[in-house]
């Protein structure tokens, strides 16, 4: 017997809408020939891809991380900024292609108010130096009568940006990165960086880069930075990408486990530290990457493959899985960026005459939409399953919200069952269903499912209404699916 119990009294904490974030990186075609492509019957004045702004409108991204990634450690901002034909085109060490600078800063701000997203800019703590950094944050948000502020109105910006959200580097921890760090370098850098940047505008919150290798020296890199950076830092950004390269539908499905391990680990490691070092303030977690990556994922040699991952249901319905850790761990996950946004391993698809939406745009669309303020402390129980290096899996990955002004509840449930509907019975512990439910459902017809030029809607949302009553609904739920059941209670 499957079941799940819902007691809107038992809250984990406030939901921040960040965990819906994005990430756009100048690589392959995520920016060229993704959101900017100047010339094309589909871009608007700005060169913007209209039919990309729309489709990532759709998705209600809060926040958008840029321009990289393995990008970010050989960027020079200052190269994209000023007359469209003076900026230099430059080798961009980190994915061995030619980078022409045409989207820059101020390209980025525009797109950003167009799809009513925040910016959230990465400095580049590879190759690049401290004084570029706050330079750039004294750029975008400077209002004195300086250099660098005269320099953003010169390029028609009269008003300050006001860039909020700064990240200091990128996977510092990963040998592939230009400028990799050790656990000490970083530390000290990320310290100073955070300290002049922080000079430039006391208002903006830091992201400093935490983990991304997951091996090794990952609680020293937290205890080194949180010892020296502790009263400068706003997030630990964590990164991660999963996959499927074996094949193994079981044990692809209990990636659940591993975030989880990951989020509770890192989540136990920040609060030991910051007891340790005696910081009142909060250190949040960003997982600022992460995403299904396997297929075309080289890390090795440059020039790399342009990372045009084509996803299929099973993908999806990992990333609800990941969708609901954060839920779950609400208390300190405070910001999430899918990676990425358009092409590159990305729920959105574009070629020169249009686009198409990804197995994986549904859930992360369907939650972004209907997630309450409040994560709920939701039970559940019922069939299991064993999968790679977990046993006792269940079946359903559930997680719930709150909209405590509208009385709201959303149950979200990913049935991994890959042949069996889950028949589940849903129990109030206190009031009962004031109307109908609503049931959202990303399907396909197997996990294998993809979407493409072709055939743009195998895997979809649909809706129905549930009518429910009293303190409980027994619903069946379709095999390989996310649902979203949506209610109020009276
Ligand atoms: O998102 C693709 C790449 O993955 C990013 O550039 C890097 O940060 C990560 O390794």
């Amino acid at each position: 017997m499957n079941r799940i119990q819902i007691d809107p009294s038992r809250t984990l904490g406030q939901i921040s809408r960040h965990i819906f974030g994005g990430f756009a990186e100048h690589l392959g075609r995520c920016i060229y020939g993704g959101i900017y492509e100047p010339g094309s019957p589909l871009a608007d004045d700005d060169g913007l891809r209209r039919d990309v702004l729309d489709a990532l409108r759709r998705l209600s991204m809060p926040i958008m991380r840029y321009p990289g990634g393995n990008f970010v450690s050989g960027y020079r901002w200052l190269d994209g900024v000023g007359p469209r034909d003076e900026r230099p085109t430059r080798v961009d060490l980190a994915w061995g292609a030619l980078e022409p600078n045409t989207f820059g800063t101020n390209e980025l701000i525009d797109f950003c108010r167009k799809i009513g997203t925040e910016p959230y800019l990465a400095v580049n703590c590879g190759d690049g130096d401290m004084r570029e950094a706050r330079d750039w944050v004294e750029y975008c948000n400077g209002t004195s009568e300086t250099a660098l502020v005269k320099l953003r109105r010169q390029h028609g910006y009269e008003a300050p940006h006001q860039v909020k959200y700064w990240g200091i580097g990128n996977e510092v921890d990963g040998h592939w990165q230009i400028g990799f760090k050790t656990a000490q370098e970083y530390a000290r850098a990320a310290t100073e960086f955070a300290k002049i940047m922080k000079w430039a505008d006391p208002t903006i919150k830091i992201v400093a880069s935490a983990v991304s290798l997951w091996e090794g020296d990952l609680v020293e890199r937290a205890q080194l930075l949180l010892e020296q950076a502790g009263n400068k830092i706003d997030y630990m950004a964590l990164h991660w990408y999963v996959g499927n390269a074996a094949d193994d539908y079981d044990a692809y499905m209990a990636t659940s486990e591993l975030v989880e391990e990951r989020l509770s680990s890192y989540e136990g490691l920040i609060r030991a530290l910051r007891l340790d070092n005696q910081l009142q303030r909060p250190i949040h977690i960003a997982v600022d990457e992460w995403n299904v990556w396997y297929r075309t994922f080289r890390m090795d040699e440059p020039p790399l493959d342009q990372l045009e991952e084509r996803y299929n249901l099973e993908d999806a319905l990992v990333n609800a899985m990941q969708l609901n850790a954060f839920i779950r761990h609400a208390r300190s996950v405070k910001m999430a960026n899918i990676a990425q946004i358009v092409n590159v391993i990305a729920p959105i698809f574009t070629r020169p005459d249009g686009l198409f939406l990804q197995t994986i745009f549904f859930p992360f669309e369907l939650y972004s939409r209907t997630c309450g303020d409040t994560a709920l402390d939701v039970f559940w129980e019922g069939d299991t399953f064993s999968g790679g290096a977990y046993a006792g899996v269940r079946v359903l990955d559930v997680a719930a919200t709150l909209r405590a002004d509208a009385n709201e509840i959303v149950v979200y449930v990913v049935n991994r069952g890959r042949m069996d509907a889950v028949e589940t019975t849903l129990t109030l512990a206190e009031g009962a269903f004031a109307g109908p439910v609503d049931l959202h459902v990303v399907n396909g017809p197997d996990v294998k499912a993809e979407n493409s030029f072709d055939a743009p809607d195998v895997v979809g949302t649909r809706g129905t209404t549930l009518q429910a009553e009293g303190r409980s609904l027994t619903v069946a739920f379709e095999p390989h699916s996310v649902n979203a059941l949506v209610f109020r209670v009276g």
